[in-house]
């Protein structure tokens, strides 16, 4: 399968059939472990080295990348056109949920597993992914423009199997204790933008401030990740043991994958070795990663009223 397989979804839902099998949203009907078993081929040993190299200058406002990152950078944005099904029309990426979001993004996390959680565990978890969303926000701000210097990240609900799984006051977020086909922890469907690209949550019955946009799925024993416009999934052992970790590598890269970026698992651009996407190679977003989303917004801003 193809590289571009660690941008699908792992859900399970009946709407597979409307929406076309495309790199940023596909989801495999009633066959998660598909995806699962293919993206996890592509990242499971990807995370062995530690190279890390981000050299940024990143204070330009428009399109005028490095000189040396002018090629590669074109091979990049040709080859996603190039492979990505509807790449110009697809309209749930990241930016599209940035911008319908009014700059205020909800998770929603989903607690596979039978772990208890703290409230200051969930506080953290909420800490620890506001933060990495954060870093893509940070590079895109100000950029032909972008209008958010900062994205209002909050988590509004947690799923899981059983409610005494959460301890302490759960006054705050939604709880869910449904569960997808595959009986895994969801959050209402009804309340997710995976589900309802239109913005339209009035049967979402927790109600339209807490819908979610991203799902954040946190697995006991997960390697690798995956990510898509639907959100995050990564090993909760590896997210809760680096919840105080400025960058969390893995979630940074999946995270790319929701702001439409590729993995590179069978081919490189020339000259550049060592960013987020080209998993294991960098701990941090580069200039060459920031460059690649830039790129990605600067093609799709004409659709927003900026
Ligand atoms: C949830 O866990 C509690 C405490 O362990 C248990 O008493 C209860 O039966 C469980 N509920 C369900 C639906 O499994």
């Amino acid at each position: 399968m193809k590289s571009i397989i660690a941008l699908s979804a792992i859900l399970s839902t009946g709407l597979a059939a409307t929406i076309p099998s495309n790199a940023h949203s596909q989801i495999h009907k009633r066959a998660p472990v598909c995806s699962f078993e293919d993206h996890t081929f592509n990242d499971k040993n990807a995370w062995t080295t530690t190279s890390d190299v981000s050299k940024r200058d990143l204070g330009q406002t428009t399109w005028n990348p490095p000189s040396n990152l002018v090629t590669p950078l074109k091979q990049v944005w040709d080859h996603e056109i190039k492979t990505y099904s509807n790449p110009l029309g697809f309209k749930n990426y990241g930016y599209d949920q940035v911008i319908d979001g009014k700059g205020k993004i909800n998770y929603c996390v989903r607690w596979e597993g039978t772990a208890t959680v703290t409230a200051a565990q969930r506080a953290k978890v909420e800490t620890a992914i506001r933060r990495q969303f954060s870093k893509w926000i940070a590079i895109l701000a100000g950029f032909e423009k972008f209008p958010y210097k900062t994205v209002d990240v909050n988590v509004v609900g947690w799923a899981v199997k059983n409610k005494s799984q959460l301890q302490g006051d759960t006054s705050g977020i939604q709880v869910y204790t449904t569960t997808d086909s595959e009986g895994i922890p969801e959050c209402d469907p009804k309340c997710g933008r995976f589900f309802h690209q239109n913005n339209d949550y009035s049967q979402c019955a927790a109600g339209e401030a807490r819908h979610y946009d991203q799902s954040l799925w946190l697995t006991p024993g997960f390697e690798g990740g995956a990510g898509g416009d639907w959100g995050q999934r990564v090993g909760q052992d590896y997210f809760m043991q680096n919840l105080d970790t400025d960058n969390i590598h893995i979630v940074l890269h999946e995270l790319g994958h929701t702001f439409a970026l590729d993995d590179f698992y069978d081919w490189t651009p020339t000259g550049v070795t060592n960013f987020i996407m080209l998993a294991g190679s960098a701990m941090e977003i580069t200039e060459f990663d920031a460059w690649m989303a830039r790129d990605w917004w600067r093609n799709l801003k004409s659709r927003y009223n900026l």
